[in-house]
């Protein structure tokens, strides 16, 4: 479908219109719009909208994919492995994995999104990144050359990969390729799962899968109530020896060793030390349950949520002398 002057679609609640928004429900029709010309510069592909945040309307021409299906291309005892339609809600596709008794996606569960974005954010929760779980990626340009990249061709790091980079912009995701076990196996390690699971008289994937969904109802909101884009920044990583200058005068100071010279430390809790949790400059604001998420408390523009982003950006930088990036991609 071809639509002019559409709202874009985005979880920040913002008011934003695409001069030409195409949605295509297969790998031919997208073949099509290539063909005929309809893919003009400057495009954007997006999912959701959940990990975007539009500063204005967008001239040019935004593509979505509604490629559905799961679809089981090879089972063994030990594992399955599924062809999913980059269209799919990422959050469906966890609930048909935990269904059917899947092993590997469940501390995902309610992360907002599509399949073929989670294959370009490399989303992650809970000790789990999708890397882990992807085999392949299937991709179609922008000339119409099909090419699939295997895992280790990607360049996945942390909330990032090879389809960020600029210059593969041109490429469209159509299909993620997952691995799942079928062996019973949990993470379960990270902040309080473990003591949320207490409550539960048995350890199961449907248990785990409403321990995850419970902690991130408690903390993150709801785009559908309250605007935002998860978290809005990632996590900043420093080196032992700023670190360990931190922690003397922080002793209380959260943390997770990566190696041993790089140590992430949660940007969630510098901005609750810089006072940021639930202040609002205008009608954005920083949520008072999560620091690290900015929220649209109604009738927010994308500029006021960027100048309350360089704010906040500004004082970490000012307090702790470390630099803060957003996670959430600004348009
Ligand atoms: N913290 C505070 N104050 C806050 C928020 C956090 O002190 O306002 C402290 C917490 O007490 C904890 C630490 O910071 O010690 C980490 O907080 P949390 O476990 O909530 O996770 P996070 O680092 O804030 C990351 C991901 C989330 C993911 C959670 C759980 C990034 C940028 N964010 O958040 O991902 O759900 O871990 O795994 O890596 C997303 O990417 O949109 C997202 C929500």
């Amino acid at each position: 479908m071809k639509y002019e002057l559409k709202k874009i679609p985005n979880t920040f609640g913002l008011d934003v219109k695409a001069t030409v928004f195409l949605e295509y429900d297969s790998v031919e029709e997208l073949e099509k719009y290539i063909a005929d010309g309809s893919i003009t510069s400057p495009f954007l592909h997006i999912g959701e909208g959940s990990n975007l945040l539009f500063t204005g309307d967008y001239e040019g021409v935004i593509l979505h994919s509604r490629i559905s299906g799961i679809e089981v291309t090879a089972e063994s005892e030990d594992d399955v492995q599924v062809r999913v339609g980059a269209g799919v809600v990422w959050d469906d596709f966890v609930e048909h994995c935990v269904k059917c008794g899947w092993y590997g996606a469940e501390n995902l569960s309610l992360i907002p999104g599509e399949v073929g974005a989670s294959a370009v954010q490399n989303i992650g929760a809970y000790g789990v990144e999708v890397k882990d779980l992807i085999t392949s990626v299937e991709t179609l340009d922008v000339k119409g050359m099909k090419r699939v990249f295997q895992v280790d061709e990607c360049d996945y790091a942390y909330r990032n990969s090879l389809f960020k980079r600029f210059e593969i912009k041109d490429m469209f995701i159509t299909y993620v390729c997952f691995r799942l076990s079928k062996k019973e196996h949990y993470t379960l390690d990270y902040g309080t799962i473990r003591q949320e699971l207490e409550k539960y008289p048995v350890i199961d994937l449907k248990t785990l899968r409403q321990v995850i969904i419970n902690i991130r109802e408690s903390k993150l909101p709801d785009p559908k109530v309250l605007g935002s884009a998860g978290s809005f920044f990632m996590n900043p990583v420093v080196t032992r020896a700023s670190f360990e200058v931190l922690r003397e005068q922080y002793p209380q100071m959260p943390f997770y060793e990566l190696d041993f010279d790089r140590i992430k430390i949660p940007a969630g809790w510098l901005i609750e030390q810089c006072g940021w949790k639930g202040k609002s400059m205008g009608a954005a604001a920083v949520h008072d349950k999560q620091a690290l998420v900015l929220v649209n408390k109604g009738g927010a523009t994308g500029a006021e949520i960027v100048a309350l982003s360089n704010a906040v950006r500004l004082s970490i930088h000012e307090r702790f002398g470390i630099n803060i990036h957003p996670e959430v991609n600004i348009i």
